[in-house]
Order: structure tokens, then C-alpha cells, then sequence
């Protein structure tokens, strides 16, 4: 079986285009691939984070996982730390890294808009940390949102510098991304897409929102002029609740379009609100049901069941490079 492997940084707010974008496409794959899924959070770090926020947060993005159905009997979860490889692995793909490869990522050049000095290490290493994630597994695949496409590119040239260089160790990986919902973008401007980061809340709808919270954002949330409801280039903000919509109840956009035909958007977006919170529902019921402890066990376990695989192609790699191991 190929190996998909994928992941969320524990920090901020999980919201629903991450879940239209990344977690939605996961649950399809747990009975093709053997699936690995990671709380990131050697990743979070590399923005200052409180640390009794950071080990909420892990947990937090573990539940979510299984709140939304992923299911450990098919598929790993686990947390990056518990397994020192990614850091170990992440440090010798630096080695044949270069420096303008990540000074052309555009989540970097976005995150240090006007805070230059102020920006770490690890911020501008990112990318080869998230390589590292893919190559220790051998993943054939990596289904995320379109931003992270760009990261997934680096991965794949530097697996191939690499089995160019010394031997034929590592899988190049595969982005998977999907037409609709790989960009789900700001409810409060469609014009960027939805982030965890957001200054405002009204940006997006949190997974854990309540039905009234959400009932308010999707009422504020913006349209574009005119009176249709129907999605297209001049309608981002429209295109934007349509795909949502369209996404949620599992029926094409022209469909979502041809029921709303000659209805208001306050009848659309009423609707929206109804369809997002019957979609949410269940889930939150299942992630207030889920024990901490119990979470950590299935973490731990995870971390346990996956180590020989990046224990191994460690060693695979030392190997080749000269390392002793
Ligand atoms: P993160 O935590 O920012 O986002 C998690 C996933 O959600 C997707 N996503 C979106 N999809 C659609 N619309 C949006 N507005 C939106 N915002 C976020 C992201 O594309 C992602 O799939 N670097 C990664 C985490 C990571 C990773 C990895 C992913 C670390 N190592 C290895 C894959 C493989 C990140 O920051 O995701």
C-alpha cells in the first residue's frame, strides 16, 4: 500500500478550510493508503507560542482528527515531536538545502511582512522540517490545501538532490490537492484565504464555533454586488459560500446555484449558516465526548506503531551519506 502523509499545526484556530481543504480528503484515503496524520508541532514553534496554549492546542488538533473521523485502527495519528527523526532528518536535508529555495517561499515572504527582525530560524527553516515529515515515511502522497504546494515542491526536489547525490533512498512525494475547497478563503475578504492567524474572528468559521457564532459570521460575512446568487471571477466572496456550501452537502456548485436561483441572500445565506452547523454538530459532539488521557494514549500509540519505519530510513540515510551509525 502507498503511504499518504499529512499534518496541522497546533496553533491558532482549526477552522472549516482546513477541513475542506486537508482533513475532508483524508478521510477518503484511509482505506486506500496506510494513512499517516501529524500534529505539528515542531512546526507551531516556529512562531512564538505560550506553552500551556501549545499542549492544549496538540490535543485539541488530535481530537479534531478523530472527532472528524479519522480513525486509528486504519489510519497512524501522532504527535512530530515524540518522534526525533523529523528534526534529525530535517538538519541533513539542510545540508543540501539553498538558502534563495527558501527565500522564495511565499508563506515565508508572507508571514515576515513587516516584522523582519523579529523572524526566526526556524520560521525561514520550515519548509525543509516539513520535508523531512514526507521523506522519513516514504510518502507517495500528500493531500493539503493549495498552499502548501508550494512546501511539497521543495520536498520533492530535495529528494531528488539527495538520491541524486548519494543513492536512491527516498520516494519523490505527490501533492494531492483538490479542485474544490484547496482555497477557502476570508469570510471577512475573499480575496485572501482563510487562516488559522486571522485578526479577526469573522474571518472564519472554528471548527468548535457555536450555532449562533455561527448563525453571525455567515450574516456578516461579505458578498459581492448584484443580486444572483451564482459563483464566478467577479463573485469571489459568492464563489467562496457556494463552495462551502456546495462542498458540505456534497452537491456541484451548479446545483447549489440553480436552487437559490431568484432567492435572496439572506435566504442563502440562512441556509449556509443551517448547513455548517448540521455538518458540525456531530463532530463537536464527538470531540467534547474524547478524554484527554485517552487522546495521548492513542498519540503515544501512534508514535510507537510508526518509529521503525523513520528509525529505519534513518539509517538508510546515514548510511549512504557516511554517517556512523
Ligand atoms: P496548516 O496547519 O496551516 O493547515 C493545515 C491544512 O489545512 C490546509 N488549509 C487550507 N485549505 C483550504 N483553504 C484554506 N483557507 C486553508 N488553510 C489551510 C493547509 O493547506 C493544510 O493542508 N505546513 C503545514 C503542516 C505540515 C504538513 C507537513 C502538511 C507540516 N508538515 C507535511 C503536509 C505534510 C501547515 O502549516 O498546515
Amino acid at each position: 500500500m502507498e503511504r499518504v502523509f499529512s499534518g496541522v499545526q497546533p496553533s491558532g484556530v482549526l477552522h472549516i478550510g482546513n477541513y475542506l481543504g486537508a482533513i475532508k480528503n483524508w478521510l477518503e484515503l484511509q482505506n486506500d493508503y496506510q494513512c499517516i496524520f501529524c500534529v505539528v508541532d515542531l512546526h507551531a514553534i516556529t512562531v512564538p507560542q505560550e506553552p500551556k496554549e501549545l499542549l492544549a492546542k496538540t490535543i485539541e488538533v488530535a481530537k479534531i482528527y478523530l472527532a472528524a473521523g479519522i480513525d486509528p485502527k486504519k489510519s497512524t495519528i501522532f504527535v512530530q515531536s515524540h518522534i526525533k527523526e523529523h528534526a534529525e532528518l530535517a538538519w541533513l536535508l539542510n545540508t543540501i538545502t539553498r538558502i534563495p529555495e527558501l527565500e522564495r517561499m511565499t508563506q515565508f515572504k508572507d508571514k515576515i511582512r513587516g516584522q523582519k527582525s523579529e523572524v526566526s530560524m526556524g520560521l525561514f527553516d520550515y519548509p525543509v522540517l516539513m520535508a523531512a515529515d514526507i521523506l522519513l515515511y516514504k510518502a507517495a502522497k500528500v493531500p493539503v490545501g493549495e498552499d502548501q504546494v508550494q512546501h511539497i515542491e521543495l520536498a520533492r526536489s530535495l529528494a531528488q538532490r539527495f538520491n541524486g547525490r548519494f543513492s536512491e533512498v527516498f520516494i519523490i512525494p505527490k501533492p494531492m490537492v483538490r479542485k474544490e475547497g484547496a482555497r477557502i478563503m476570508g469570510l471577512d475578504d475573499p480575496t485572501k484565504k482563510m487562516a488559522k492567524s486571522a485578526n479577526s474572528a469573522y474571518n472564519y468559521i472554528a471548527l468548535t464555533d457555536s450555532p449562533d457564532t455561527i448563525r453571525e459570521k455567515i450574516k456578516k460575512a461579505m458578498t459581492d454586488s448584484g443580486k444572483e446568487i451564482v459563483s464566478g471571477p467577479d463573485k469571489p466572496a459568492l464563489a467562496n459560500l457556494l463552495t462551502i456550501h456546495s462542498l458540505l452537502v456534497g452537491q456541484p456548485v451548479v446545483e447549489v446555484e440553480q436552487q437559490y436561483q431568484g432567492k435572496s441572500y439572506a435566504e442563502f445565506k440562512n441556509d449556509l449558516a443551517e448547513v455548517i452547523i448540521g455538518f458540525l454538530e456531530p463532530v463537536q459532539k464527538k470531540y467534547n465526548a474524547l478524554d484527554d488521557s485517552e487522546v495521548l494514549k492513542i498519540l503515544r500509540a501512534g508514535a510507537k506503531k510508526i518509529q521503525p519505519i523513520a528509525t529505519k530510513t534513518m539509517a538508510e540515510v546515514k548510511k549512504v551519506m557516511g554517517i556512523i551509525e
